[in-house]
């Protein structure tokens, strides 16, 4: 079983998986391994670390393409080379096309830092934050071509303290997620 992640940035949701895989000897359980992480962002940190990994990366810069449609192409032919069971998004900041996640339905899911449905779409903590919640948190859910919908997962819940800040809650949400996505991938190897 061939997993594919998508990364757009400093990759730590990425990195949390790989180590589980290493660590929890998804190899030997499931079959399973990273074969793959494609970047839209030649700068992305995680790139990186894949590397450390010994994992190969790729990166299609989305700047390059005259349309979605055209960079989404390109995207399935990468990731196909690779013949995944499950690509999984992991901070990849980019809208998706229809034909993209019908090509991956049942195989697509993605990590959203926010407790869906409330807050989809960007800024989710500072929004949480103005609107007064007392809980934040993130969500594992399928991807559907509706932005940041489709069947939750899995979600992790935090409390909002009164002194928080964007930067201070979207970390306390970021070491749930790093916890819940490696759990909920493992869930849907077994
Ligand atoms: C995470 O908060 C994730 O929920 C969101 O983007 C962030 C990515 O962080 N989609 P990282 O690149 O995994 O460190």
């Amino acid at each position: 079983k061939n997993i594919v992640i998508l990364i757009s940035g400093s990759g730590s949701n990425m990195a949390a998986i790989v180590r589980a895989a290493e660590r929890r000897h998804w190899a030997d359980r499931y079959g399973a391994r990273v074969v793959a992480v494609i970047s839209n962002k030649a700068e992305a940190g995680g790139l990186g670390v894949a590397r450390e990994h010994h994992i190969p990366t790729a990166v299609l810069d989305h700047k390059g393409f005259a349309s979605r449609e055209a960079f989404d192409a390109a995207l399935m032919t990468e990731i196909d080379r690779h013949d995944p069971a499950l690509v999984v998004l992991a901070g990849f900041m980019r809208i998706l096309t229809p034909g993209f996640v019908q090509h991956y339905e049942g195989r697509l899911i993605n990590i959203h830092p926010s407790l869906l449905p409330a807050f989809t779409g960007l800024n989710t903590h500072q929004r949480a934050i103005d609107m007064g919640c007392r809980f934040a948190g993130a969500t594992v859910h399928r991807v559907t071509s509706e932005l940041d919908h489709g069947d939750i997962l899995d979600q992790a819940v935090v409390p909002v303290l009164p002194d928080d800040t964007a930067k201070t809650l979207a970390e306390r949400v970021l070491t749930q997620e790093h916890i819940m996505y490696p759990r909920a991938v493992e869930k849907l190897l077994a």
